[in-house]
């Protein structure tokens, strides 16, 4: 079992042009000499070709924030696979809980999503999470479960290792409130079982399961030392270089 470690920023709407552009340069920078882990980021659909020649002599993986599952035609408002990969994404963030709370994404949508990038061989960092309610009302891992069948519905277990499980409770996502470690690991160890009643063994012991949700240069070390966390994906810390070169140099 080796899964690499996976740092991922996601810039949510921040950054102009030229803000990307720093920011990206202070990330090549930063990661230049790291090893046995990937960090990606993904800046707002604007900047991705300005990061994208910046990234070019880097290993930083470059990944776009939303994916439509179409080829192309009438989709408004969208962008396609082969547009992401022209442009040089690698990865693209799927089924954020700001997509599917703000803007009303459902299960079917992020799974024709999660199967458009899959087809055209970009890796969905696929999102999960349960709200503060749901928590409270003691349906995690059901909610969590649901997610997942229906966000890998019909993705075969030839896709199914390479794609990234992001857990990310809802009311832990820009709060400043982070679950616990104990929290984190009990939800990472049951999706990774999970992943083995769905599929195989294998699978389960390949895929990288992400923590999401207020993670920063503090927190960093103690989350990464879970057992089944494989990585985080960040937000607001992801904004600040130097908060971003401390996660991806966690211990
Ligand atoms: P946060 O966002 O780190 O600002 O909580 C995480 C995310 O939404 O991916």
């Amino acid at each position: 079992m080796s899964r690499k470690p996976l740092i991922a920023g996601n810039w949510k709407m921040n950054t102009s042009i030229a803000e990307a552009e720093h920011l990206a340069q202070a990330i090549v920078r930063a990661s230049a000499d790291l090893q046995n882990r990937e960090v990606m980021i993904a800046p707002p659909y604007i900047s991705l070709a300005a990061v994208a020649d910046i990234l070019a002599d880097s290993e930083v993986i470059l990944a776009a924030q939303n994916i439509c599952w179409a080829e192309k035609g009438a989709f408004t408002g969208e962008i396609s696979p082969p547009m992401l990969k022209d442009i040089g994404c690698r990865m693209a963030i799927v089924g954020h809980s700001e997509r599917r709370h703000l803007f009303g994404e459902n299960d079917a949508m992020i799974n024709k999503r999660i199967s458009g990038a899959m087809e055209h061989g970009i890796i969905p960092v696929f999102c999960i999470g349960e709200t503060l309610a749901e928590r409270e009302a003691d349906n995690t891992m059901k909610i969590l479960e649901d997610q997942v069948r229906h966000g890998l519905k019909d993705i075969s277990i030839t896709d199914a290792g390479s794609i990234v499980i992001a857990y990310e409770p809802v009311w832990a996502i820009g709060t400043g409130k982070t679950a616990t470690t104990k929290q984190v690991q009990e939800v990472h160890h049951f999706l990774r079982n999970l992943m083995e009643r769905l599929y195989e063994k294998n699978i389960a012991s390949e895929i990288r399961i992400l923590y999401g949700g207020s993670v920063n240069a503090t927190n960093v070390d103690e989350l990464m030392a879970q057992p089944d966390v494989d990585g985080a994906l960040v937000g607001g810390a992801a904004l600040d270089a130097g908060s971003f070169e401390r996660i991806i140099n966690f211990q």
